[in-house]
């Protein structure tokens, strides 16, 4: 079997004297080399502002810069022209509910979300309920972590729904859903949707045609790229129908004293000096991903998934949220008798990195009546002996916490 730690230098860090060993990628992905040398390389070669200076090294900075944005659209399956960087999923859902939301929503306007929402892709929408009036309606969860279609059945009657924002895989369940038919319920009613594909994105290829998903936000921190970049995916003719959401330099064509023309797409939207070395190593990234190939990543996490739950599920003080089927190697765990803030500070301690609390998703917790989880979130890389010597440390630490 190869090993992709190697790729990681994170991951040769030793802690107490024990290897790094880390089940947090939910969080924040490690970085490869190949992304850490891209972002050194922009610095020691290039940095240089893009759409400006006529000088070679401008012209070098441009280049990678848009040349990572058509790896985004290659990767998704989107047109240059629809791909806006942003400085992440947030920023992206926040951009969709200010420049879209604010001009196409009125009062008693429904926006469904559902209850496996990350705060992200909440309270964005809360704000806009605050401001102008929306409704905001939630798609109930089963045990399993599937949507339950009584539920979707009920919002999709809803008359006044006008726009559906919902997450490709839950960042506490593991759930990867099936969207597409959900998505092309909404579009036979005129609902315009976006998709949170935060933690989608780094598990399975997606391609935003085939989704049918009007938006569509990523973060790149979570797909092996440096944090502070993002994409927002957004239908051209949305986009162009659609005010800028920020005002600056590099998003106008033409600024007067009393008025201003925006720029083309993408460039409306990308006001200001952008993170350059983010997106040109976000482009990096991807190629790193497309290099190890999907069908490897696929049935490695399947792999990791299926035996972190056969191993855990032989622990009778544990309990893990959401189902079995179409999960992500992403596990939250109850812990009976045991506070998930002392568990992972243990885990710390034997180098294990994982996290603990409500995952910016206290509405799903209180939903499913718990207040905190362990999370224990594993990407291809991670290996059996790491789950192996997880487990055991948790029997471990049990034993010391309740001695
Ligand atoms: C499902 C989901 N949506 C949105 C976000 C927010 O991402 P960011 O903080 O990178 O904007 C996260 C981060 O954990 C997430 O898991």
């Amino acid at each position: 079997m190869i090993d992709y730690r190697e790729n990681f230098p994170l991951l040769r860090r030793i802690y107490a004297e024990h290897p790094l060993q880390y089940f947090d990628n939910a969080a924040t992905a490690p970085k490869p080399q190949v992304v850490i040398d891209a972002v050194n390389d922009y610095y020691n070669l290039h940095n240089a502002n893009v759409h400006r200076g006529p000088n070679f090294l401008a012209e070098e900075a441009t280049t990678l810069y848009e040349d990572a944005r058509l790896s985004v659209a290659d990767f998704i399956g989107a047109q240059r022209e629809e791909i806006i960087f942003t400085a992440g999923t947030t920023a992206s859902i926040n951009l969709v509910a200010r420049s879209w939301g604010e001009t196409n929503l009125k009062k008693g306007d429904v926006v469904a979300l559902s209850r496996a929402e990350h705060h992200a892709n909440i309270v964005p929408w809360l704000q806009l309920k605050e401001k102008i009036g929306i409704v905001l309606e939630y798609i109930d969860i089963n045990e399993d972590g599937t949507f339950n279609t009584e539920s979707l059945d009920k919002i999709f009657a809803q008359p006044k729904l006008r726009f559906l924002a919902i997450t490709l895989a839950s960042n506490v369940l593991g759930q990867y859903y099936d969207l597409k038919p959900i998505i092309k319920r909404a579009k036979s009613l005129g609902v315009i949707s976006l998709v949170d594909a935060a933690q989608g994105i780094s598990h399975r290829p997606l391609n935003v045609k085939e989704l049918g998903a009007d938006f569509l936000a990523f973060s790149g921190h979570k797909l092996f790229a440096p944090s502070g970049i993002g994409v927002l995916y957004g239908r051209q003719e949305l986009l162009e129908d659609m005010s800028p959401f920020l005002g600056g330099g590099g998003m106008i064509a033409e600024v007067l004293e009393q008025s201003y023309l925006p720029a083309e797409l993408p460039d409306k939207f990308e006001a200001g000096t952008p993170n350059i070395e983010g997106a040109i190593a976000l482009g990096a990234a991807i190629k790193f991903i497309k290099k190890i190939g999907w069908t490897e990543i696929v049935s490695r996490e399947k792999f990791l998934s299926d035996y972190f739950l056969e191993k855990i599920q032989e622990l009778d003080f544990v309990q893990v949220l959401g189902g079995e089927v179409n999960r992500l190697p992403l596990f939250s765990l109850v812990l009976k008798d045991l506070h998930p803030h002392d568990v992972a500070d243990l885990l710390g301690e034997r180098g294990i990195i994982v996290r603990a609390g409500h995952h910016c998703a206290q509405t799903l917790h209180d939903y499913f009546q718990v207040p905190a989880t362990l999370r224990a979130s594993l990407s291809f890389y991670n290996t059996k002996e790491e789950i192996d010597y997880f487990i055991n440390s948790l029997l471990e630490i049990k034993a010391l916490l309740q001695s």
